[in-house]
């Protein structure tokens, strides 16, 4: 089949390359909009990352010009529009669970990181500067920590907390009988936040999650309590956090997620003048710590991305099951 790859970054033609079964590939660094959807014509199907956006326009052209098919190097496809997808008959495969372990990993590597404050060690050490004034931290065991989504990547953190002696909150829509098992106790989200020393974002982005974390819901929170986000930016109202971070109610931020990313994550933007006051704003916070969308880049997860994309693409083209199949 004849594939568009969008949003490619060198890292992803080399997997990509790597791991293809016999598809014609042509590697696109800009992303997927209204703008660039005429790159994509005459191709049987598009291959799209998550900062693309596949909306009613892109997908009405598209279909118009060829396409037969959409897949996702990713897990999340808050950023296709479905409901056109489904009409237009445009089958939409993902990679539902390529290492749940590495976003976990990532999770507490920002836990860790804001908690110990090894980045402000590594470089005050550096200069010389050997002084631990400020960089107190607390104890991760006993502590109180809310995972709100238990499915493959909360289910993993959980799995990593237990290790760490922490006490586990959860909510999600539907609790895990074996989580609860090794001692995870779940209630209303309410509940979770309430007096939770970390809170750890791990459901999708939906109608229902959007801006789960505003202004109303940070109110529950423990005074001076931890957020991690390694889902997705619009599950926090990001102007209600830096309110939150100015009174202190919020203790500290670790973002792997931005509300506005597309404009930014994965790019070298050091050169630029950055228009988004809301991130330069947040970068400013000395308790705050964002990396650009990194939870799943391991070189485990990249192979089982590509190997999974290539498993849809061959299911697809030879009239198979399609299994991963967004529904
Ligand atoms: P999953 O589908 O296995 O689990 C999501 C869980 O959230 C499910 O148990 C579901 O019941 C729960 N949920 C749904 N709506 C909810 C609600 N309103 N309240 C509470 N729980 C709710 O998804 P997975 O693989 O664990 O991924 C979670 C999210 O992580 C993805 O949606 C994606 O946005 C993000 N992600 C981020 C990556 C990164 O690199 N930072 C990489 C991969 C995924």
């Amino acid at each position: 089949m004849k594939i568009a790859v969008f949003s490619t970054c060198q890292y992803d033609e080399e997997f990509l390359s790597r791991f293809n079964t016999g598809h014609e590939l042509s590697f696109f660094t800009v992303p997927l909009t209204g703008d660039t959807a005429r790159l994509a014509d005459g191709f049987d199907a598009i291959c799209v990352f998550v900062n693309d956006s596949i909306n009613a326009a892109v997908l009405n052209h598209l279909h118009e010009n060829g396409l037969k098919l959409i897949v996702l190097r990713c897990a999340g496809f808050n950023n296709v529009d479905m409901a056109t997808a489904t009409r237009l008959g445009i089958p939409v495969l993902r990679v539902p669970a390529y290492s749940p372990e590495a976003v976990a990993e990532h999770a507490m590597a920002l836990i860790l990181t804001l908690n110990r404050k090894t980045h402000k060690a590594y470089n005050r050490v550096r200069e010389g500067n050997f002084s631990l004034e400020r960089l107190m931290g607390f104890n991760l065991h006993g502590r109180k920590i809310a995972v709100i989504g238990t499915g493959n990547i909360g289910a993993a953190f959980c799995r990593i907390l237990t290790g760490f002696g922490c006490r586990i909150s959860a909510h999600d829509l539907y609790p895990s009988a074996a989580l609860k098992e090794t001692g995870v106790h779940y209630g209303s989200l309410e509940d979770t936040l309430a007096d939770a020393d970390v809170v750890a974002l791990h459901c999708p982005l939906t109608e229902q999650t959007n801006h789960l974390i505003n202004a109303e819901s940070l109110k529950l929170f423990k005074q001076g309590a931890m957020l991690i986000n390694t889902s997705r930016g619009g599950l926090i109202d990001t102007k209600a956090v830096i309110e939150a971070l100015k009174t202190g109610q919020l203790g500290a931020l670790g973002l792997d997620v931005y509300e506005q990313e597309g404009k930014l994550f994965f790019h070298d933007r050091s050169e630029d003048v950055i228009q988004d006051d809301l991130i330069t704003r947040l970068i400013s916070f000395p308790n705050v710590l964002i990396t650009s969308h990194q939870g799943f880049f391991t070189k485990e997860a990249m192979e089982e991305i590509a190997r999974t994309t290539f498993g849809n693409l061959d299911a697809f083209a030879k009239g198979e099951a399609l299994i991963n199949r967004v529904k």
